[in-house]
């Protein structure tokens, strides 16, 4: 693994954010460093996404940010461009994985098939999203492909909450976890910024409970 990917595996969880305005983007990023999960995945599923990027990246630039739901490389080029550490897509699309690789970016794309997982690591990838994981078969899916595929390590999103994320946590081949949970669409959109904050040290705290 990267070195970038040790320190996500040392944060374990990942905020999946999606931003529709650029205002929100500098206090999310102050309570996502303060709350103690200094890194987040921007999705590209707003028009926010690039500059919201480039602001959180200025402004803290040892944040581990990457850009989430990238699904084409021009989308790709302007998460880079903007100040993304890495580049995530919901599937594995070998055109933009290429594409990413080819620009020494560290790419993490979804998979949640065998065959899909042989696809992306035949690119030489090692470390994969799980998406989505609650839905695909959860921890028992991942333990069983990771069987498999010894040398293989999961990032997991989909259904991930404070409930159930000790178990994946506990899994030595869960590089960290994405969820939305402590920063959903509607806290962001009330400026419920207090609220995140307490939700992220929550996280965190599990974090530290479970991996020390
Ligand atoms: C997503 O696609 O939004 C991420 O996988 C997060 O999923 P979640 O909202 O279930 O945490």
């Amino acid at each position: 693994m990267t070195e970038m990917m040790n320190q996500l595996k040392k944060i374990g969880i990942i905020p999946v954010v999606v931003l529709n305005d650029v205002k929100d983007a500098l206090p999310l990023a102050e309570r996502l460093m303060k709350g103690g999960l200094p890194c987040a995945e921007v999705t590209f599923r707003t028009a926010a996404a690039e500059e919201s990027i480039r602001t959180m990246a200025r402004a803290f630039p040892d944040m581990i940010l990457g850009a989430g739901t990238v699904l084409t490389t021009e989308q790709a080029d302007r998460a880079i461009d903007a100040g993304a550490k890495f580049i995530v897509s919901p599937g594995f699309n070998p055109k933009v994985t290429e594409h990413v690789l080819k620009k020494g970016m560290p790419m993490t794309p979804g998979v949640c098939t065998p065959t899909e997982i042989e696809a992306a690591m035949s690119l030489g990838l090692d470390v994969l999203k799980f998406f989505p994981a609650e839905p695909s078969g959860g921890l028992a899916m991942i333990k069983a492909v990771c069987a498999a595929y010894v040398n293989l390590q999961i990032m997991p999103t989909g259904g991930i909450n404070a409930q159930n994320v000790r178990d994946y946590l506990k899994y030595d081949k869960i590089v960290a976890c994405g969820g939305s949970w402590m920063v959903s669409g509607s806290l962001v959109k009330e400026g419920k910024f207090d609220q995140i904050e307490q939700l992220v040290r929550e996280a965190a705290g599990i974090v530290k409970e479970i991996r020390g």
